[in-house]
């Protein structure tokens, strides 16, 4: 079935890895690529599929109404699967407004010029979707009551080696929002406004939440490839208060399946949270990061180590993330296909054969950015 789909903030990470699948998986369908190319944005992570016939990329803000309106009626959109986000909760501690506007306006903004032009149509919603890709930082923060990890309720493919879990507690589906930080805020009110537009004019509507994902193409802000580099290049790994918090780790291509999945056989006004059930305490993870680095190098193990340097503490840091994603599991078969301890290699070894793509984000600007976010710490 030829299908006109819009993926937004398909330029980012997880973006560009959802509209690489689409395209590759549905030569059938009109794949959109809307934009706004802001620094996160980076149109060389889509290089080898720019020339396929069924791809396009727009750049547009999200927050034009007037501009996505149109764009919505000259190609019939009947899809929207919507990614595009201020996504840096350290930026969102700096810069909140930002995040509002993007996040919060940007996403009520497309919501809004779709309603328009899907009620205009005879049939109306039917065979319509609006996706909508949210976090798992909605949902707060969890307790860590077993510091020293216990035996986890479920594993996964991505379970790492002797998985354990740091807490007894998991985000639910049903689990209240909560969030704490202005990113996590943000993005849990834009999830309110798009249940809203289900439940006040029947707009079919999916939201999920995912845990942290890693792989290619992140932008080195985020831990994983900011720590690859900066121990590829012998510079301080910035580690936040005591390096005990945990966060849930999920194989980018994992989460861009599931997201294919979902878009296709998930239920209207449907919740899915998405996740594999991999518990890392920072500090260990990056440990495990300093050891692949070193042996892919053929450093001494143990070289890299005394770069940590445990720096003040991220504002409102959150202890623990952990996703109980069975639902998705039961319901809509998905399954994560990659083992952790063989994603972090794989994705070690990309940041290191792609030093050309590293080093094009890491000059000019983005130094000054760097130098700015770790000054005082
Ligand atoms: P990212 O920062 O790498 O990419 C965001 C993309 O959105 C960029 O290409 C950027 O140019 C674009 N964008 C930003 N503002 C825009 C605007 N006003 N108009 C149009 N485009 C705009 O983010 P990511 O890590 O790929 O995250 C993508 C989505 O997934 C976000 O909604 C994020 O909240 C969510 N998410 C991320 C993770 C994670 O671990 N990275 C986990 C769960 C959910
Ligand atoms: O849980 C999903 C979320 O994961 C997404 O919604 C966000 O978009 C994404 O950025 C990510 O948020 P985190 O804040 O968890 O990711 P980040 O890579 O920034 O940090 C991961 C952990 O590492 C966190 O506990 C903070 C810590 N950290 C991070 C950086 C950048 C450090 O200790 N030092 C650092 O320099």
């Amino acid at each position: 079935m030829k299908r006109n789909i819009v993926i937004t903030g398909g330029a980012g990470f997880i973006g560009s890895h959802v509209v690489r699948l689409f395209v590759n998986k549905y030569p059938e369908y009109n794949i959109i690529n809307l934009d706004k190319l802001t620094y996160a944005g980076n149109l060389v992570n889509l290089k080898d599929i720019e020339d396929k016939p069924n791809y396009r990329f727009v750049k547009m803000d999200i927050c034009d109404f007037d501009a996505f309106y149109q764009l919505m009626q000259d190609e019939k959109i009947d899809g929207i699967i919507h990614l595009a986000a201020e996504s840096h909760v350290d930026r969102s501690i700096k810069d909140p407004f930002t995040f509002a506007k993007t996040n919060v306006m940007g996403t009520l903004s497309l919501l809004q010029a779709a309603k328009l032009y899907w009620e205009s149509l005879p049939e109306k919603y039917e065979g319509k979707r609006f996706y909508h890709i949210s976090t798992d930082e909605v949902y707060g923060a969890l307790s860590m009551n077993h510091p020293e990890g216990i035996e986890p309720p479920f594993k996964t493919v991505a379970s790492s080696e002797g998985h354990k879990a740091y807490g007894d507690d998991f985000f639910y589906e049903t689990t209240k929002y909560n969030p704490h930080s202005p990113y996590s805020a943000s993005k849990a009110s834009s999830d309110h406004f798009v249940r809203a537009y289900h439940d006040t004019y029947g707009m079919p509507t999916i939201v999920t939440n995912c845990s942290n994902n890693y792989g290619p193409y992140q932008f080195p802000e985020k831990l994983i490839p900011l720590f690859i580099n900066n121990i590829r290049n012998g510079k301080p790994l910035p580690v936040y208060g005591k390096g005990e918090n945990v966060r849930d780790w999920l194989f980018v291509e994992d989460h861009a399946r599931a997201i294919d999945v979902i878009f296709h056989k998930g239920k209207i006004n449907e919740t899915y949270n998405i996740g594999g059930f991999n518990e890392w305490k920072n500090i260990d993870l990056i440990k495990v990061m300093i050891k692949t680095v070193d042996k892919i190098l053929g450093n001494p193990e143990g070289y890299s180590l005394d770069l940590i340097t445990y720096v003040t503490d991220r504002l409102g840091h959150d202890a623990r993330y952990a996703i109980d994603s069975s639902k998705l599991q039961r319901e809509l078969g998905w399954n994560p296909s990659l083992q952790f301890e063989e994603g972090i290699e794989k994705t070690v070894r990309w940041y290191l054969d792609n030093q050309e793509w590293m080093d094009n984000i890491t000059s000019g600007e983005y130094e000054k950015y760097y130098q700015d976010m770790y000054k005082g710490r």
